[in-house]
């Protein structure tokens, strides 16, 4: 299949990249590199004439991309996604997230692309009323980087029944690790995730991590997630698309958790990241981080049964190993920013 993945030389984008083409799929990606890692893309193993430089909102560049290539897929990844920035400067979230999404599926229309594989999150629950969450779990975002996901759910929805666009919205849990072999790997500035920045404190980037807040209604005091392997996620983008496209007469419309059924509070992960890297890491107390839920773990059964996918990196301590693989080799990232 012809692929067009946007934000493919970013953390998630890239390993699906990867995952694609290993699968026999002829993949090209957009991004503007504004958060994206321009050698992401080779490492990934695309080839240097399939990656296009370019904003979404560019709506002649991306129609004539998706045209001029036979593009029969997308897969949405370019978002901004620091729910903390979301809050202090939501207008450059619904501008990227919402507004080049919009001009997206304008240009798949305009084209007649009808496939999406879209990125969406857990953040469009809100705080949890049950755990683990299920898909048909309330939908009531508490920051602008959740509303900005649920916005694209909805138009989704209803693309799919005026227009017959056939789509998969991916909710993600916590994304973490690496690929195996070390080639690709997760890099944001500013970092404000959990697994890498307690890797920043193995390699004596930071002198301490802290954890934000103890007094949680958790066996531990500490925030539980549900950390779901980066190349778990690709397999599930890969079920996805193959799903959409098998399905060319009636179009699709898929909603499902991609998360583990585990969760690992934040003080197993910094025991996790003491095991992976053989150091002790600084931990330091603190209050607690403003809109954190105590606990947000996947009911990824839905996953199961719609795309036949499920975790297979289950084990916090393998997936946080991976994570130290890339970090290790590679302690300033891709060093591009
Ligand atoms: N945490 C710390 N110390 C840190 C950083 C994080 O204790 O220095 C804790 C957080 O409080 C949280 C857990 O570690 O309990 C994980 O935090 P991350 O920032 O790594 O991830 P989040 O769960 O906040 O965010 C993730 C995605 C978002 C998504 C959100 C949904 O990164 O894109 O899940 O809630 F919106």
């Amino acid at each position: 299949m012809k692929i067009l993945v946007t934000g493919g030389a970013g953390y998630i984008g890239s390993h699906a990249v990867r995952r694609l083409l290993a699968a026999g799929h002829d993949v090209w990606v957009i991004d503007n590199l504004y958060l994206g890692h321009r050698a992401a893309a080779p490492a990934s193993g695309l080839p240097a004439d399939r990656f296009v430089e370019g904003d979404l909102a560019d709506r002649p560049l991306v129609e004539k991309l998706l045209k001029d290539n036979g593009i029969e897929s997308v897969m949405h990844f370019a978002a901004y996604a620091f729910v903390n920035e979301s809050v202090t400067d939501p207008a450059k979230y619904y501008q990227n997230n919402v507004g080049g999404t919009l001009a997206l599926l304008d240009a798949m229309r305009a084209v007649g692309v009808k496939q999406i594989v879209f990125s969406s999150t857990c953040a469009t629950y809100g705080n949890p009323v049950k755990v683990p969450m299920p898909e048909d779990h309330p939908q009531a975002p508490i920051n602008p980087y959740g509303f900005t996901k649920l916005v694209i759910e909805h138009a989704l929805h209803d693309y799919h029944h005026a227009y017959g666009l056939s789509y998969a919205a991916l909710r993600y849990f916590n994304a973490s690790g690496a690929a195996e072999d070390g080639s690709i790997g997760e890099d944001h500035q500013p970092e404000t995730h959990l697994i890498p920045i307690i890797l920043q404190v193995a390699l004596g980037q930071r002198e301490h991590v802290t954890i934000f807040g103890t007094d949680y209604p958790t066996p531990d005091g500490s925030c539980i997630r549900d950390y779901i392997h980066v190349d778990d996620l690709a397999d599930a983008h890969l079920a996805a698309i193959e799903k959409l496209a098998a399905s060319k007469s009636e179009p699709l419309e898929v909603r499902c958790n991609l998360g583990t059924g585990v969760g690992s509070s934040v003080r197993e992960v910094i025991a996790a990241c003491e095991k992976a890297t053989g150091k002790s890491i600084q931990a330091v107390e603190g209050p607690r981080r403003e809109g954190d839920p105590p606990e947000l773990v996947a009911d990824p059964a839905g996953a199961e049964r719609l795309l036949g996918w499920r975790a297979k990196r289950r084990d916090i301590n393998a997936t946080v190993a991976s994570a130290w693989k890339w970090h290790s080799a590679n302690p300033n990232g891709y060093s591009d920013k």
